[in-house]
């Protein structure tokens, strides 16, 4: 195995509206303060590097393995990636920490959970009205899989924990791990 490069990917995955961006945002604003940080958004990533991409399979995991090789190529450098992506499929997750292990960078999944009553409830983007109205195809959660991680290393419920809660266990997990990271873990 390689040398450790101190970086480390950040990787929450879960359905639509179930916090990532929020919390990718969350996160990096308390490690930026005396870290590289990096956020590789879902959304973002697919408007610029995967536009061609749609939502079959094959798509998906084309997409997740374009995140998790830039994560990778950043953590090298001693970055701290986070990625914010559905990301649906269990094993291209796996597929992705077991290639940034073996090149000695830290992988920790985070399942991003709440129910899926919460989240139609909150239906940030107007997607699930659609969805359930058979509206778009291949949408997670209603139309398309999500295989919730079976060892994530941290879960956060945001259904039922503030934006703050969820934060803070997500930066505990990333202090146990990492030395170098000493965070306030208040507010
Ligand atoms: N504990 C929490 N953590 C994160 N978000 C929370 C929490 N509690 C409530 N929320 C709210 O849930 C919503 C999450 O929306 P967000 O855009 O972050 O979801 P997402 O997982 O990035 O969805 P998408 O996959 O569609 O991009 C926000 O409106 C946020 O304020
Ligand atoms: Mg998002």
């Amino acid at each position: 195995m390689r040398r450790a490069s101190g970086g480390i990917i950040v990787w929450l995955t879960g359905l639509s509206g179930a916090g990532k961006s929020t919390l990718a945002a969350a996160v990096r604003d308390v490690l930026a303060q005396d870290h590289a940080v990096e956020v590789l958004d879902g959304d973002e990533i697919r408007a610029h590097l995967s536009r061609e991409l749609g939502f079959s399979r094959q798509d998906r995991e084309t997409n997740v393995r374009r995140i998790g090789f830039i994560a990778r190529l950043l953590a090298r450098h001693g970055v701290i990636v986070i990625a914010a992506a559905i990301s649906p499929y269990a094993s291209t997750r796996d597929e992705v920490r077991a290639i940034a292990r073996a090149e000695g960078t830290e992988f920790v999944e985070v399942f991003v959970s709440a129910a899926l009553s919460t989240l139609i409830d909150r239906d940030v983007k107007g997607l699930y009205r659609r969805a359930l109205a058979g509206q778009v195809k291949h949408f997670t959660g209603i139309s398309d899989p999500y295989e919730p991680p079976l060892g994530p290393e941290v879960t956060v419920c945001t259904d039922h924990e503030s934006i703050q809660e969820s934060t803070a266990k997500i930066l505990k997990a990333l202090a146990d791990r990492r030395v170098a990271i000493s965070v306030e873990l208040t507010g």
